[in-house]
């Protein structure tokens, strides 16, 4: 019996983690979980019953009661979700009541994958394929530029820099499971890929994993 295919996607915002965890989950026949939704919807609902999202214990509250099934919410993708996400997502205690849930989905016994910020090194070290995607912040500020007024945001190109050059350093900076590049993910930089292109490298780097040769780029 060959062991489950869990793929770890990491990396920061608009990296192109997302499209690239949706298409590999296409490719291979497997459930997606984009995990950066749980601490979205935690965001999202600890404002909206008026709580603040440096309230720990108010968030951990939500977090405890939050399924998978519950992340449809369009609100959920907003510029501001993401950024009552990335401060929600700084409590230990949040980041502890959402574990077991995805470290369920990581062992499903049919392979999984989950994108986010710490799947590689936290919530599935022992995964057999991980990758970090990343891309230039101007970049990544373009796209999601891009993708904000496409969903009909007031935005403008230098508040989005803004928001993810601060995401950036919030994530990379907290003391709990920091977004950083577990050891053994290959890193895939989509600063010059169209998103076709960066898929077929994500998918190389499965096929080298699962072939046992490491990195193909
Ligand atoms: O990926 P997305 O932009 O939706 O993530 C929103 C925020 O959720 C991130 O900026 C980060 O603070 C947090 N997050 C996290 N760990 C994950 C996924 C997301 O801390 N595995």
């Amino acid at each position: 019996m060959t062991a489950p295919l869990m793929i770890a996607v990491d990396g920061p915002a608009a990296s192109g983690k997302g499209t690239i965890a949706t298409r590999l989950g296409e490719i291979y026949g497997l459930p997606v979980l984009d995990s950066g939704l749980l601490y979205r919807a935690v965001g999202v609902l600890l404002v909206r019953q008026g709580g603040r999202p440096d309230d720990a214990a108010a968030a951990t509250a939500i977090a405890e009661g939050l399924a998978a099934e519950d992340l449809d919410d369009p609100a959920f993708r907003t510029r501001q979700a993401g950024e009552y996400a990335s401060q929600v997502a700084v409590h230990s205690a949040v980041r502890l009541a959402l574990r077991d849930l995805q470290q369920g989905f990581a062992r499903r016994p049919d392979g999984a994958v989950i994108d986010g910020r710490d799947i590689g090194t936290v919530i599935a070290p022992d995964a057999p394929v991980k990758l970090y995607v990343t891309a230039r912040p101007e970049v990544r500020a373009e796209r999601r530029f891009r993708q904000l007024l496409a969903q009909g945001e007031a935005v403008t190109h230098v508040d989005i820099l803004e928001d993810i050059l601060r995401r950036d350093a919030r994530d990379g900076g907290r003391a709990d499971s920091p977004m950083v590049r577990a050891k053994d993910a290959v890193l895939l930089d989509t600063s010059e890929m169209t998103i076709d292109v960066a898929t077929d490298a994500a998918r190389r780097i499965v096929e080298a994993a699962r072939a046992g040769r490491g990195s193909p780029l």
